[in-house]
């Protein structure tokens, strides 16, 4: 055989190998937990230092996400509520459902990026991201457990026992470290390989209409919605109005100073395409609406964000161009990241 055909012969074999059907659990390796920390983002504001990601405590943290142990009637994981090919928000519906089928009180709302918000939650109520999984956990609606009987169950388990030690070389199972494994977990999830990313990098060129869409948005949107994460991480009054079901009043249930009233957090638009619904509560189904809303000019509660001037009045090649160009925050590499894949469904 010649050299030739037999080269051709290894590359075709090896992309078979590299698409075959019996490679789906992809191995986790060191150089896969190095969480991806594009200069534009800025310095994380999660200390990636005191909280070192290793392969044992991602693959316990990724476990324990896609785990319904961790709800009181075994029925509930964090994956439930957070779907991957949602860029961990949920699609098909407004409010999350938990444990016992109860509704939640909001929207649940997409994870990506989390290493640098100092916040979390709509309202901020959260100040780290080592703590934020005991709110769910501990909610009533949505997975209703205690935290001393997630340990229980979790130390009644060999398989836990045994990967806890390999993470944390440790035989007692804590909370702490439940947390810190959480966190190795969500870590990872970077969203910076969009087109928009792509753009900005010089490794792809935006259409006429897509660069129109840029310049738009830049003017009309940017001053909260801010590049590269999307996001000021501030909380605003985009005046929609506050809900007629819950009366959700937002920041003000945290800080109890009456001028954060309806305010909410300012959420990224990465992958904006995936997270539909729209807003807190998921009053919006089409970015065509929410893009409608902020056009026509009309906003609610005693102070709408003195920034929504600039989104008022809209024309609708505009709207039109602005879409186009939100289309091009999704990040398909995220959406289809095979580290993020439940282990125990393949
Ligand atoms: C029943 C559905 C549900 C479950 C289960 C759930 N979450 Fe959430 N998650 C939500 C909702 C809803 C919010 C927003 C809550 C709010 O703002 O009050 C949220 C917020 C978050 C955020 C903050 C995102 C941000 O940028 O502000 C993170 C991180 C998160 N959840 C991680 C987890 C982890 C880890 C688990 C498992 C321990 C989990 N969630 C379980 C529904 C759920
Ligand atoms: C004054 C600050 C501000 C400006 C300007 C602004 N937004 Fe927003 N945006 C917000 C806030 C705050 C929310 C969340 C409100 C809520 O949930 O109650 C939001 C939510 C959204 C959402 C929903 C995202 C999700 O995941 O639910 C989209 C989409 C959006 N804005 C797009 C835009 C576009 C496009 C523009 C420009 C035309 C724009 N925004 C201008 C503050 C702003």
């Amino acid at each position: 055989m010649s050299p030739r055909i037999l080269a051709a012969l290894l590359v075709v074999s090896l992309i078979a190998y590299a698409t075959s059907e019996e490679n789906p659990t992809m191995r986790i390796e060191a150089r896969d937990v190095v969480p991806t920390l594009p200069k534009r983002f800025g310095k994380p504001v999660y200390d990636l230092r005191s909280s070192r990601i290793s392969v044992d405590g991602f693959l316990l943290g990724r476990e324990l996400f896609y785990d319904q142990i961790l709800s009181r009637d075994s029925s509930t994981s964090c994956g439930s509520c957070h779907q991957h090919f949602a860029a961990f928000g949920h699609v098909d519906h407004t409010l999350s459902h938990g444990i016992d089928g109860r509704i939640g009180k909001r929207n649940v709302p997409a994870i990506q990026n989390e290493i640098w918000s100092s916040t979390f939650m709509w309202d901020g109520g959260v100040t780290h991201m080592d703590l934020q999984p005991i709110a769910p956990i501990t909610d009533t609606s949505e997975m209703g457990e205690t935290l001393d009987r997630v340990i229980k169950k979790l130390s009644a388990s060999t398989k836990y026992r045994r990967m806890f030690r390999s993470a944390f070389r440790t035989e007692t199972i804590t909370t702490y470290h439940m947390l810190k494994a959480l966190s190795q977990f969500i870590a990872l999830m970077v969203s910076a390989d969009a087109r928009y990313d792509r753009m900005m990098e010089h490794r792809d060129v935006y259409t006429d209409q897509e660069q129109r869409g840029l310049l738009a948005f830049r003017a009309r949107c940017a001053a909260c919605h801010r590049e590269p994460l999307f996001t000021d991480g501030s909380y605003r009054n985009n005046g929609i109005g506050m809900d007629t079901a819950l009366r959700d009043v937002g920041r003000f249930a945290i800080t109890a100073d009456p001028a954060d009233s309806l305010k909410f957090k300012v959420p990224s638009l990465r992958n904006v395409d995936r997270t539909y619904p729209y807003m807190h509560d998921g009053r919006f189904r089409t970015l065509r609406a929410v893009l409608d809303h902020y056009g026509r000019g009309t906003f609610f509660g005693r102070s709408p964000d003195p920034a929504l001037k600039s989104t008022v009045g809209m024309k609708e090649h505009e709207k039109k161009d602005i879409l186009a160009f939100l289309l091009t925050l999704t990040d398909s590499t995220f959406l289809h990241d095979r580290r993020f894949v439940d282990p125990n469904i393949r």
